[in-house]
């Protein structure tokens, strides 16, 4: 018994030590602290920051019922569903964007509950299903959510420095029409009416006030605020259907919590950033004109939120529309955006995509790249010099290049 006993633990010893690689490829260890973009703030809040932060860490993470309002048709029940961890999403959890282009019209068939499919439904209704008009759509993976309130103090001046014909390419902002509820505020400079759209992948949300607004009703379903208070609805069953809790479902409160809850996530650490690999491979990122849309370095204007004031953040992007080509040509303009533009993604913590999409990459908008060097091949209009630049590098070049990525 003994002996037998012994043997097995043997085996066992030398089955665990050859399949310890493999285990930790299976079960990937949790991130250590300095990689872990799930929580942390910005430095140097006040307490009151602090704790409204963590009302907003809640909400982020709650998880809605039809007894709150949630549907009667809706995508996901939380934030937190499809921005896992705050990081970005997967393929499984994108949303699909439609609807119908007639000439050079384009219609987002709002009165056919467009522009966002929502597909699930609460017990006894029917979730969305494309409607039969819709001749254009468009799937999106859910960004990461760190560092928004960086990006949300730049001051328009700073965006429009880097805009039109610019170090050999060209991006412009997307000016959009402001929701009712928008206040500008100094950072914001106007044209005819018009806002410069800062969020969302092609830049269509002025604000994180109304990319969260829109979030709660449109991203998860039904959850309309103070400042939305228009249910959504299965047009195929009719309008207004199924609306069981008294319009608005959250306070303005709650959307103001969540906004900050945003605003002072920290941004995305770096790593390796001494690692000589990671310096070669920043220089020649530059070298071939990647830095030219994906612009390294911004300062944030003054802001309510002191931590946030005149602070240096390092986004790599410029947050302007590209001709990004007809590959990634999606069929649907958003704002005056046209369907082949895109919002330069920013690249901070596109190194730690994996940790929240299951260990695997799925890069740009809709994560069809499962590799750094899938995402360049996509590059093409604007971006198609760049591009090709890359794929004349040698092969070892390429890889410092992907090395600096990962340490972002
Ligand atoms: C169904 C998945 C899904 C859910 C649920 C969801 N989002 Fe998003 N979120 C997205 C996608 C996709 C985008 C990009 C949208 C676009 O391109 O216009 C986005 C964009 C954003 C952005 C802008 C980020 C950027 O890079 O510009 C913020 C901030 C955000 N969401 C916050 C939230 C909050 C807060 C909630 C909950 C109220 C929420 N989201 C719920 C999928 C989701
Ligand atoms: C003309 C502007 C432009 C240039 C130049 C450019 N990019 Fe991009 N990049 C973009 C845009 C826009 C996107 C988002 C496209 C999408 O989501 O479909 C993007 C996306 C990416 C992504 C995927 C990010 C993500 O989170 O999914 C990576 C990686 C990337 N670029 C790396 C590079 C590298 C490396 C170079 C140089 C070889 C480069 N880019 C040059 C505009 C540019």
């Amino acid at each position: 018994m003994k002996r037998k006993l012994t043997h097995k633990a043997v085996i066992c010893i030398i089955l665990l030590v050859t399949s310890l690689e493999a285990c930790q490829k299976l079960f990937p260890a949790a991130p250590k602290a300095e990689d872990d973009i799930s929580n942390g703030v910005v430095p140097g809040l006040t307490t009151q920051q602090l704790a409204e932060h963590a009302v907003g860490d809640n909400e982020f993470s709650h998880i809605f019922t039809q007894q709150e309002g949630l549907g009667p048709v809706f995508n996901q029940a939380s934030c937190n569903s499809c921005h896992i961890g705050n990081g970005k999403g997967t393929p499984v959890t994108a949303l699909t964007r439609y609807g119908k282009i007639t000439g050079s019209a384009f219609d987002s068939l709002v009165n056919e509950n467009g522009p966002d499919l929502l597909p699930n439904a609460i017990p006894g209704y029917l979730g969305d299903v494309m409607p039969s008009d819709a001749n254009a759509f468009t799937h999106r993976i859910a960004p990461m959510v760190m560092g928004q309130g960086f990006i949300a103090a730049l001051a328009d001046s700073t965006i429009l420095a880097n805009a039109y014909p610019h170090d050999g390419v060209s991006g412009r902002p997307n000016y959009i029409t402001p929701t009712p509820f928008f206040i500008p505020q100094p950072i914001h400079i106007a044209l005819n009416g018009k806002y410069i759209g800062r969020f969302g992948k092609k830049a269509i949300k002025v604000s994180l006030q109304d990319q969260v607004v829109f979030a709660l009703k449109t991203d998860l379903g039904g959850i309309t605020s103070d400042y939305d208070q228009t249910d959504v609805s299965n047009y195929l069953v009719g309008i207004n259907t199924g609306n069981l809790v008294q319009d608005p479902r959250v306070s303005a409160g709650f959307v103001n919590h969540l906004v900050m809850y945003l605003r002072t996530l920290k941004v995305p650490p770096r790593r390796n950033t001494n690692d000589p690999d990671v310096i070669a491979g920043e220089q020649l990122f530059t070298g071939i004109g990647c830095a030219s849309c994906h612009i390294s370095t911004m300062v944030t204007a003054t802001s309510d939120i002191v931590a946030l004031s005149n602070q240096t953040f390092h986004p790599f992007s410029d947050f302007l529309l590209h001709d990004m080509g007809s590959g990634l040509d999606d069929g649907v303009p958003e704002g005056s955006a046209q369907s082949f533009e895109w919002r330069t993604a920013p690249l901070w913590g596109v190194g730690l995509s994996g940790n929240s999409q299951g260990g695997q990459l799925f890069l740009m908008h809709d994560g069809r790249a499962t590799s750094f060097s899938d995402a360049i091949a996509l590059h093409g209009g604007e971006a198609a010099s760049r591009s090709q630049r890359f794929f004349a590098l040698s092969t070892q070049q390429q890889q410092l290049i992907i090395k600096f990525l990962q340490s972002l």
